[in-house]
């Protein structure tokens, strides 16, 4: 009987780390479903909650519902970088019409109208995100400055930069959140689409170690992000590219590096710096970070 009743105690109290894990959450990193740039990451803490970074393209919301859907259609935070269509596209048609889907809370680091306007036609898809995300009625965090620390279950993370309202140069990018994820085994920093003045905030700003990790997702989809001196400055194991083929590969349709974008330019530095491990969507599909 002993026996029995320890069995059952030891299934019980285990069985949380059958079902997600040892660690204290899984990442997907979520392929474009469309050939675009969409940027979507989801998190699965190891109590079964679930977090979603940006979400991707409006063309990618069926997928993202579906996804979701199968975690239990519960969503504890969403984090959004900047309000870029391809960053908040799909939560925006989400926040139109949840179909059952659950979100708790919403991270963000709102823009001024002053800034929103800075963009078009891009600038039309962020009034409207806001728009949706005032009429929700979900709480909102915005985040006017760095440092905010939050833990949900076994993950973690810290808001290292927020909206840059100086910088009016690549406007939206420059305004990208920056965020670090980590728990006891392993670390994430996201540059979202940050352009070198914003990157360059953190760096030379009071959250300069928490850019240190093991996993960096390369800023602006891997090309005129962040800086070669950035790259080379911080110290990080692997890459994370939210990255179609045409820009992997910087092919418009003439060929292999034909094209105006600098992709090559970054994995050039990569090389150089001796990243040996990159996760890239288009080559990857869909990766999962336990
Ligand atoms: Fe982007």
């Amino acid at each position: 009987m002993k026996k029995l009743i320890f069995f059952l105690l030891f299934t019980l109290l285990s069985a949380p780390m059958y079902i997600y894990g040892k660690s204290g959450f899984a990442m997907w990193q979520i392929p474009s479903q469309v050939n675009t740039i969409g940027n979507s990451y989801v998190f699965l803490t190891d109590k079964g909650r679930v977090i979603v970074m940006d979400g991707g393209m409006k063309d990618e919301t069926l997928f993202l519902r579906g996804f979701i859907a199968a975690l239990g259609n519960e969503v504890e935070a969403w984090i959004v970088t900047h309000p870029h269509n391809d960053h908040v596209g799909a939560l925006t048609e989400i926040l139109k019409e949840p179909k059952g889907m659950k979100i708790h809370k919403v991270y963000h680091s709102r823009f001024s109208d002053d800034l929103l306007r800075c963009e078009q036609p891009y600038d039309k898809y962020a009034f409207e995100f806001y728009e949706v995300l005032d009429k929700s009625g979900i709480e909102v965090l915005n985040q006017t400055i760095p440092g905010l620390t939050e833990r949900i279950d076994g993950l973690n993370f810290k808001i290292l930069g927020v909206t840059n309202e100086e910088f009016r140069m690549n406007p939206y990018n420059n305004s990208s959140m920056i965020i670090r994820v980590w728990d006891k085994e392993k670390s994430i920093v996201f540059l979202g689409d940050a352009g070198v003045e914003c990157g360059n905030k953190v760096l030379t700003g009071p959250f300069r170690k928490d850019l240190d990790c093991d996993y960096l997702q390369v800023a602006h989809h891997g090309q005129q992000g962040c800086n070669e001196q950035f790259y080379k400055t911080i110290k990080f194991k692997a890459c994370l590219w939210p990255t179609p083929l045409w820009v992997w590969n910087n092919d418009q349709g003439q060929g292999i590096n034909t094209g105006n974008l600098k992709t090559f330019e970054t994995r050039h530095w990569m090389d150089e710096i001796g990243i040996k491990e990159h996760h890239v969507t288009c080559v990857d599909g869909l990766f999962k970070l336990e």
